[in-house]
């Protein structure tokens, strides 16, 4: 499916490395960065080059793999034990390197679990290592069947939408990327941007330009640009004005982890989207792939939030803008009570509140 999508793959995998876009040199320049180690697809984790929240989660179980791989080449034989406790010590390092989005546990325990059956399947180390990699390249394959199964659920929503729209674009607003670079497809909240727009919907969309670190200037006007989708760039600031115009028909947004209750924690400033929306009228969807559903946690409350270097929010691009010095807070993500969701678009259909008892149906079980 996201061979038909014009995008850079934002991560590749391959035998030895994970290949992958780095995000930070976006949209000036296209660069890939080769990873060998668990160390190495850690730093490119926190510092944003593979982000996105089922992204890095792939990359996280890739790095488990490249983690376990030399123990598949001893010279001298190591127990199948060995591997198991490796992964986990290996899982529990990479899972430290960005705490709010819950794909990234979610992928590690998927990939710790194929090997626990491995091992009580009887599996020798070097199989282990194999059905590491295995099991990571299947995570990858079934994120591509997510995003598409997720743009087609939330065409229907925009073609309800479309419906009560005539003889102009409808506009959609969206904030942060996620998009094709966020994951192994067409993305949550892109695709079914993408879906509506290959449908002939004339959908423009308006991305937040998404301070401090831009995601939405960079990256998300850089991927519609390059797949023909219409984009305006705005501020952040400026989308209370956009609506109060009526040029916003629907917002929708990805998330990083979502709670039993049906609370979203997204990007910054996404909270603020949510309750501009809530004031003009105007639906507010979140994309959820279920890898981003977390039902252990009763609400957004307990998620825990990234805060990140006071240097991204005084500076742009290099450039100091605030004094030396100068009191920061920079929180990464925000929390968005599921009473201003008006549905969560997940890969196995549309869920509408309440969402306790709607997410229950899922009937979700970590791995
Ligand atoms: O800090 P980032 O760029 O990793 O934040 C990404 C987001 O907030 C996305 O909206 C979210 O991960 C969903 S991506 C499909």
């Amino acid at each position: 499916m996201s061979d038909l999508l014009p995008l850079p793959r934002p991560l590749v995998l391959a035998e030895d490395r994970l290949v992958i876009l780095d995000q930070t040199a976006l949209p000036q320049t296209e660069r890939y960065l080769e990873l060998y180690t668990p160390q190495d697809v850690f730093a490119a984790i926190q510092k944003l080059q593979v982000r996105g929240a089922p992204a890095i989660g792939i990359a996280a179980a890739y790095g488990l793999y490249l983690g376990l791989r030399p123990l598949a080449n001893c010279q001298s034989p190591v127990p199948a034990s060995a591997v198991m406790d490796r992964a986990e010590d290996v899982a529990r390092y990479l899972r430290s390197a960005r705490p709010t989005a819950v794909n990234l546990a979610w992928a590690l325990e998927r990939l710790l679990s194929a090997l626990r059956h491995g091992l009580a399947g009887g599996l020798d180390a070097r199989e282990l290592v194999e059905l590491a990699r295995r099991t990571a390249t299947t995570l990858l394959e079934e994120d591509d069947a997510v995003c598409a199964a997720i743009g087609r659920h939330g065409l229907e929503l925009v073609r309800r939408v479309a419906a009560q729209v005539t003889g102009r674009e409808i506009g959609i607003l969206t904030h942060c990327n996620a998009g094709g670079l966020a994951t192994a497809g067409w993305g949550t909240a892109l695709a079914v941007i993408y879906m509506a727009h290959a449908a002939g919907l004339p959908v423009h969309v308006y991305a937040d330009e998404t301070r401090p670190v831009l995601q939405g200037a960079r990256l998300t006007a850089w991927e519609l640009q390059r797949t023909g989708v219409p984009v305006t760039l705005i501020c952040d600031n400026m989308a209370g004005a956009l609506m109060a115009k009526g040029r916003v028909d629907l917002c929708i947004v990805g998330t990083d982890r979502v709670a039993a209750n049906g609370d979203v924690a997204n990007k910054i400033g996404t909270y603020t989207v949510a309750v501009l929306a809530r004031h003009h009228g105007i639906p507010f969807y979140v994309a959820a792939p279920t890898s981003s559903i977390d039902m252990e946690l009763p609400s957004g409350e307990a998620i825990p939030i990234e805060e990140r270097s006071p240097e991204e929010v005084t500076t742009i691009a290099g450039q100091r803008i605030a004094p030396t010095d100068v009191d920061v807070w920079n929180p990464a993500f925000d929390v968005t009570p599921a009473e201003l969701v008006s549905a969560l678009i997940t890969e196995h259909g549309v869920l509408y509140p309440p969402y306790t008892e709607a997410l229950q149906t899922l009937k979700l079980r970590r791995p």
